[in-house]
């Protein structure tokens, strides 16, 4: 199994398939200039199936494909079909910006995908292409429609910032009335190449925004290890849901680590990555001496982000197309 040093197992891992993305977010990446990956660095899929079925015979029940933009790599769902074979693995979910999905709908329902995380910030058309810097609004709103036709568990994630898209903050909610669909507000990260998250609007204002709205929302249930605080607003189908990502709440019952598209193992979103498995691989490690190093790696997670921030081995803040989110 793997437990870090305060007790914590590790039972999710993220994934991210790519750095590459066919959006332009700028609290995600700028607009020019960025420095991919080349392939022969990315891990192939190969090897992240070997990484995942070592993983989950270390007690990991739980895989989120990241990216960048996951659908950006080709052959994507012939790799998660192949994961979908690994029966240790209950769940396999994606985060997805919505783009190219809407032609996989059906065959992530085929697959039978835990639930699509999709990104998107704003309803509004002008809106969207002002901070994706892309013109896709209509096509992502395509998206939404066909996974809810599907049934497949939905949620939005919407990065919520201060001038930016706070008029958004109701009409999404709104989304939640009607479709059943979990509105998730994400408080803004520094992870866009400057270091500094310019626009930060914490989970508490945009609960006092929500109440001001619908009156005292009512707090439910969340899952086992969520970085969500759920709520419903009143004869809602769906429901709310806050993260705190930036103000960082929920590092106590911590289960994850995430592997980049270069196969950096990363024991926290804000630390800078330690163990490169990729390497490992290419060297020659068999499946035992890459869970033992796993295992080891693992007593390095810090207590929270705060912790894993201030050990920071480089003051340049990566890209959240890189880590994966
Ligand atoms: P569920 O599996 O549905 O709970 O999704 P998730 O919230 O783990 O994943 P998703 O990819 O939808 O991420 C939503 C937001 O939460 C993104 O902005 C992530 O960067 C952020 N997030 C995910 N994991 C962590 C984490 O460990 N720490 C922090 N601070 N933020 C995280
Ligand atoms: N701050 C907060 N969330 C971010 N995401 C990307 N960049 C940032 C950031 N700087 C979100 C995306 C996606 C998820 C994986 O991470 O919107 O939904
Ligand atoms: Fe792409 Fe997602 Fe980053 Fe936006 S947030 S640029 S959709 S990886």
């Amino acid at each position: 199994m793997l437990v870090d040093s305060f007790g914590r197992q590790i039972t999710y891992v993220r994934l991210a398939v790519t750095d590459r993305c066919n959006l332009r977010c700028f609290y995600c990446m700028p607009a020019e200039g960025i420095d991919y990956v080349p392939k022969n660095d990315l891990l192939s899929f190969e090897e992240m199936e070997r990484m995942v079925s070592i993983l989950t015979t270390l007690g990991v029940t739980k895989v989120r494909i990241t990216g960048g933009e996951p659908f950006v790599r080709r052959d994507l769902m012939q790799f998660l079909r192949k994961l979908r074979t690994n029966s240790a693995l209950e769940e396999l979910h994606i985060t997805t910006n919505g783009v190219l999905t809407g032609d996989y709908i059906q065959q992530l329902k085929d697959i039978d995908i835990s639930s699509i995380n999709l990104s998107l910030d704003t309803l509004d058309k002008a809106r969207f292409k002002n901070i994706t810097r892309r013109d896709e609004f209509d096509t992502v709103m395509a998206t939404y429609g066909k996974i809810l036709d599907q049934h497949i568990p939905l949620k939005v994630n919407m990065v919520v910032m201060k001038g930016k898209n706070e008029e958004d903050i109701i009409p999404m909610a709104k989304l939640s009335l009607e479709d059943n669909v979990s509105v998730r507000y994400i408080e803004e990260m520094p992870f866009n190449g400057t270091g500094t998250a310019h626009n930060v609007i914490d989970y508490k204002e945009i609960i006092s925004v929500l109440e001001g709205e619908f009156g005292q929302l009512q707090r439910i249930e969340d899952p086992l290890n969520s970085t969500a605080y759920h709520y419903k607003a009143p004869y809602s189908k769906g429901n709310l849901g806050v993260i705190a990502a930036y103000s960082r709440t929920f590092c106590g019952s911590c289960n994850r680590i995430r592997i980049t598209s270069e196969g950096t193992m990363k024991n926290c979103l804000y630390d800078s990555g330690g163990l490169n498995l990729r390497d490992l691989m290419r060297s020659g490690y068999s499946d035992k001496e890459l869970s033992e190093s796993l295992k080891k790696a693992i007593m390095g997670k810090h207590k929270d982000g705060w912790a894993a921030e201030a050990n920071r081995q480089s003051q340049s803040f990566e890209s959240m197309s890189s880590i994966g989110g």
